[in-house]
């Protein structure tokens, strides 16, 4: 890090440190000397372990994020959520039906959802959280499967929920349902799976594990790329 590197103050469970600025909250934990066994995984806003919740000095309205995507900013007051204890329904795939009142079966407390919005306002994703637990409610499993699919299971939202739902298991389940019964089935996905249990990649793949890592990326950089359109 360059010496002249700008450092915000920034206040970690209440005690004060200074880091560069243009880190995000997860390096500048790190700058800090904290060692992450809980709340980190990806380090690129896939996983949803860095649940963050912060506010700044004058402002103490609570703002969300991830601690791998959201840089450190001046007088930050942050800590972070590795966990939050939810609810979650038991059930086999394959033995349950994607309908509205199996999805309200497994999470009949879905009716106590007022509508407060503050698990949309809560989502780091951006996602319209308190919409899609509406379409749960009516059934909509491929709308709830479809305006849930970039959730990161981060857990904000159930923390924040006044009623204490779980709008992401819910959004789970009904992805599992949608993928499993309703989707349309892939004829191209069905032909690549045949092929690969004939055993037509097999010679590739033992190949590719005979490879050093230099070897993978440069037929990795060099791979056919399907045009965008
Ligand atoms: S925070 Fe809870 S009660 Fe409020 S809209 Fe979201 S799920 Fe419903
Ligand atoms: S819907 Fe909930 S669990 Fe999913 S990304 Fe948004 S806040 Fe996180
Ligand atoms: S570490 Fe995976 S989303 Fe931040």
């Amino acid at each position: 890090m360059a010496e002249s590197a700008r450092m915000v103050d920034i206040h970690v469970m209440g005690k004060h440190y200074q880091v560069p600025e243009g880190l995000t909250i997860m390096t500048a934990l790190e700058y800090c000397g904290y060692r992450l066994i809980r709340g980190c995984g990806c380090r690129a806003g896939f996983c949803g372990a860095c649940a963050t919740i912060y506010n700044f000095k004058n402002d103490h309205q609570l703002r969300y994020d991830l601690a791998c995507q959201k840089t450190v900013e001046q007088d930050m007051y942050l800590v972070q959520i590795p966990f939050f204890p939810a609810a979650k329904a038991f059930y086999s795939l394959e033995e349950i039906e994607a309908t509205g009142e199996q999805v309200l079966s497994l999470y009949p407390d879905l009716v106590k959802c007022f509508g407060c919005n503050t698990c949309t306002k809560t989502c780091p994703q951006k996602l319209e959280v308190m919409w899609y637990m509406s379409d749960a409610l009516r059934g909509d499993i491929r709308q709830v499967s479809a305006k849930s699919f970039d959730c990161v299971m981060c857990g904000l939202c159930a923390a924040r929920c006044p009623q204490g739902l779980v709008p992401y298991n819910v959004a789970l389940l009904c992805r599992r349902l949608y993928g499993r019964y309703l989707a349309p089935v892939s004829r191209h996905l069905e032909d690549r799976i045949a092929e690969i249990e004939a055993g037509r990649f097999d010679d590739d793949l033992e190949k590719l594990k005979k490879m050093d890592v230099r070897e993978l990326r440069r037929l990795y950089a060099g791979r056919e790329i399907e045009p965008a359109n």
